[in-house]
């Protein structure tokens, strides 16, 4: 194919995903799903990953995700660790990676890591034969579409790249939800004809089943940007929120009332006002040190600030969460046994990356507390977890003279057992249908709870007979 080819030519398409990630494997179980005349290929360096996803259990726990998956794989969807025979064979790639905040170096602790990113256009580059659609699937700081360009085109040969911005606006444990039905899908590209021909190409394909009013289309830098600034105005509500409840806290006011209240004004709209132990997950917490840093890169210092203290109320508010348990607790936790329900983000996810309850636990394990953990689909991560704190030389904290410092229990009702408290971290819809009063009468006394996520029914812990501490609303105790 030479320079013009004109991919409106093709009507089956051929797909590459590289990155099977969180984002990758779903986003393109669901293109396959949703287009059968559509070759679909996921690719990733991790071997170990693609065999799971070829195998009954996938490497990702997502409600909907097995059914989706059983119905396209090997049909029209294929995973992969050939990259370069996925480059050669497809004419659309999907680039989705992680990219991750950096830890090194200019930038560390805040930039996005773009060293992953960065390889897949020189692979790309080098074994592409004919010309290709590469499309931004990951988050990445605005302007990097240009930093892409300059590497596709840096041998000046005859194939000819395109480069658009389609941004994931998915959220975990609802993806296949949001994949199927978005709110919005987001396709910047380029304004020449090349670029808006390419757009074509994407807005085809996702117009098979999302309705073209919901595609969207701008420049591809408002692209680029549009995604980092929802994720902060997303973790900003949050973060509003959460500053809200420690002022409630002192006044006798209930979180969730002032929620309700304030949510119920059209103009701000009631979602994402759930007062919590703060915000977890892979990206709010980066991409919103991402967009800090690309400010201050701009000379916006005032700009870098406003947002930074989204960041800074989050995590005052994990450390206010461990300080309230201790002062509840007479102020010593040391030898005391904790168990945590829940260890994912979020509810519907095993993923346990930033999760509130890593903050916890390694707080309560710093105050020599000994911690139980449950979560119906988090364990497998939790264990790697708690691997890395002993790798990291944190000393064995698995077994003492005293007994086992961390357990994982899957039955919350057991892990409960023997501890002095309970804390839900993960607001897990199992958590409201337990048998508190069984509960109640094998911890030790008086047993404490701390409701993180505000899930539970407290005045009715309380008459069981808990010492009660929810976030943002009065403690209900017996002292
Ligand atoms: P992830 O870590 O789960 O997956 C990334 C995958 O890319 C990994 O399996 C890794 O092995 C692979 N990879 C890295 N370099 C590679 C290379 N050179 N060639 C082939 N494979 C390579 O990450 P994720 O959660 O899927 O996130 C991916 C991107 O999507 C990030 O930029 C993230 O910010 C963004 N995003 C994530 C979510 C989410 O809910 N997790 C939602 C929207 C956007
Ligand atoms: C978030 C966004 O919602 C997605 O749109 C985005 O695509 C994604 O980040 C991303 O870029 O990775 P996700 O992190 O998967 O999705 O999950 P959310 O539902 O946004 O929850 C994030 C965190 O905020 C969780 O810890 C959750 O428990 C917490 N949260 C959420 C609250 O504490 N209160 C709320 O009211 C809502």
């Amino acid at each position: 194919m030479d320079k013009n080819t004109d991919f409106n030519d093709m009507t089956a398409r051929k797909i590459l995903c590289i990155g099977a990630g969180y984002v990758g494997g779903p986003t393109m179980a669901v293109i396959a799903h949703q287009c059968p005349d559509c070759r679909v290929t996921v690719v990733d360096v991790n071997a170990e990953r693609i065999s799971a996803w070829n195998s009954e259990t996938l490497p990702v726990y997502e409600p909907g995700l097995d059914a989706v998956v059983r119905a396209a794989r090997g049909r029209n969807l294929f995973f992969s660790t050939d990259i370069a025979g996925g480059i050669r064979a497809n004419d659309i790639i999907f680039v989705s990676v992680n990219t991750p905040t950096k830890t090194f170096g200019a930038g560390a602790g805040m930039a996005a890591d773009l060293q992953y990113w960065e390889k897949t256009a020189r692979e790309i580059l080098e074994y592409a034969e004919s010309p290709k659609i590469v499309i931004e699937k990951s988050t990445l700081p605005v302007k990097t579409a240009l930093a892409m360009e300059r590497i596709l085109n840096s041998r000046g040969g005859d194939v000819r790249f395109d480069v658009l911005s389609n941004p994931e606006f998915l959220a975990e444990g609802t993806a296949i939800r949001d994949l199927e039905n978005p709110d919005r899908v987001l396709i910047g590209s380029r304004e020449t004809a090349a670029g808006l021909a390419a757009r074509r190409v994407l807005e085809d394909i996702y117009a098979r089943w999302v309705p073209r009013e919901r595609i969207l289309t701008s420049n591809i830098w408002s692209a680029e940007l549009s995604k980092l600034v929802s994720n902060a105005f997303l973790a900003q509500r949050i973060s509003s929120i959460n500053a809200v409840s420690a002022l409630c806290e002192k006044t006798e006011a209930n979180v969730t009332e002032v929620a309700r209240a304030v949510g119920m004004d059209g103009r701000i709209g009631p979602k994402f006002l759930n007062a919590s132990i703060g915000f977890g997950g892979s990206c709010f917490k980066k991409d919103i040190l991402n967009l800090v840093y690309l400010c201050r890169t701009y000379g916006l210092d005032d700009v870098a600030a406003y947002w930074e203290g989204v960041v800074a109320i989050n995590e005052y508010q994990k450390e206010r969460f461990v300080l309230n348990m201790m002062a509840a607790m007479f102020n010593s936790l040391a030898g005391k046994r904790i168990a945590l329900y829940g260890f994912a983000f979020k509810a519907d996810t095993g993923d346990t990356r930033e999760s509130p309850a890593i903050f916890v636990a390694e707080r309560l394990l710093a105050e020599r507390a000994e911690v139980v953990i449950t979560d119906p689909q988090a364990l497998p991560n939790a264990r790697i977890w708690a691997q890395g704190l002993t790798d990291r030389g944190a000393g064995s904290l698995f077994e003492t003279g005293a007994g086992p410092k961390i357990a994982f229990v899957e039955d919350p009702a057991a892990a409960a057992a023997g501890c002095h408290a309970l804390a839900v971290m993960t607001e897990w819809p199992l958590y409201r249908g337990l048998d508190y009063e069984r509960i109640f009468r094998t911890m030790i006394q008086p047993a404490f709870l701390f409701d993180g996520r505000n899930v539970l029914d407290h005045e009715r812990l309380h008459a069981i007979g808990f010492n009660v501490y929810p976030i943002g609303r009065p403690p209900l105790t017996h002292f």
